[in-house]
């Protein structure tokens, strides 16, 4: 079940090497073999129930493409990455007043079905791709010198989210740019923290609040 599209084969290869990792799949696309395997074991039907009455729909949209600049997009996120996220925030790893509250009111199997919901629908896209030289460079190549790597290594090409081993990075690529300074901003400061080993606050620690703008606009529009 595990795919790599032909032409970006050799990069993911690389990065798994890289990453120490035994499989890479990108799951850019919206096949039906990339659906299931980012729905993973919950009930999207279900789900769809639990996003009404929960009232998720209210602020994140049915279609799980909010547009509220500060609140997520979930559509065709991994439900992996989800219920970690819910987890997380259930138990106070992460903090968000709102979203602590309503994540403690979900059980795992709700929170399985609600994530598996979300990950089902179309992925989401941004507007259209922001002219930023920089910040483009940023996404893609990193900068060595200050130990900044490539968010399109973990995180797939134009950010559309990528499994390395067991990790389901998630997407990026698209969504709402306010929100993606604030998380940016977040890392760095260390208010949160929820990522494996600090990875993200270690990454986002060099850059200055003007690239972080930026990024955020340039992935925003992916
Ligand atoms: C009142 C508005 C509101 C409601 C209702 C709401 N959310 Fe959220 N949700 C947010 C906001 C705002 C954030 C961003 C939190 C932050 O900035 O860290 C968020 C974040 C999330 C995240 C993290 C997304 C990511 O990309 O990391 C998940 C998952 C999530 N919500 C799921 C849900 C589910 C499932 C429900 C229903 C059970 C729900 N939310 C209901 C406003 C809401
Ligand atoms: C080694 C892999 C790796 C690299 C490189 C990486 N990320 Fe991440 N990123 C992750 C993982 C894993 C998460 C999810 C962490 C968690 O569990 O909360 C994440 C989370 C994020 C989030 C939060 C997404 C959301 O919905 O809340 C943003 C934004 C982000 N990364 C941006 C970037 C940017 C920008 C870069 C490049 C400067 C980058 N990442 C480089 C692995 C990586």
């Amino acid at each position: 079940m595990f795919r790599i599209p032909g032409s970006r084969a050799p990069f993911f290869v690389l990065a798994a090497l890289v990453l120490g990792a035994s499989a890479v799949v990108s799951v850019a696309d919206d096949s039906a073999d990339a659906v299931k395997l980012r729905i993973g074991k919950g009930d999207p039907v279900l789900g769809r129930e639990i996003a009404v009455t929960e009232l998720c729909q209210e602020c994140h949209a049915l279609d799980g493409n909010s547009t509220a600049p500060a609140t997520p997009k979930l559509a065709g996120q991994y439900s992996q990455y989800l219920i970690k996220q819910l987890a997380d925030l259930k138990k106070g790893a992460r903090k968000h007043q709102t979203m602590n509250i309503i994540a403690a009111s979900l059980d795992d199997a709700d929170a399985a079905d609600v994530a598996a919901y979300f990950a089902s629908l179309k992925k989401m896209k941004g507007d259209a791709p922001r002219n930023l030289p920089k910040a483009r460079a940023l996404f893609e190549n990193g900068d060595p010198a200050r130990g900044v790597p490539s968010c399109v290594s973990c995180h797939g090409p134009d950010g559309k989210g990528l499994v390395v081993g067991t990790t389901f990075n998630p997407v990026i690529g698209g969504q709402q740019h306010t929100y993606l300074r604030g998380q940016l901003a977040s890392w760095k400061l260390g208010e949160r923290s929820n990522s494996a080993d600090g990875v993200m606050n270690r990454f986002v620690q060099p850059l200055s609040d003007a690239e972080i703008d930026e990024l955020a606009e340039y992935i925003s529009g992916l």
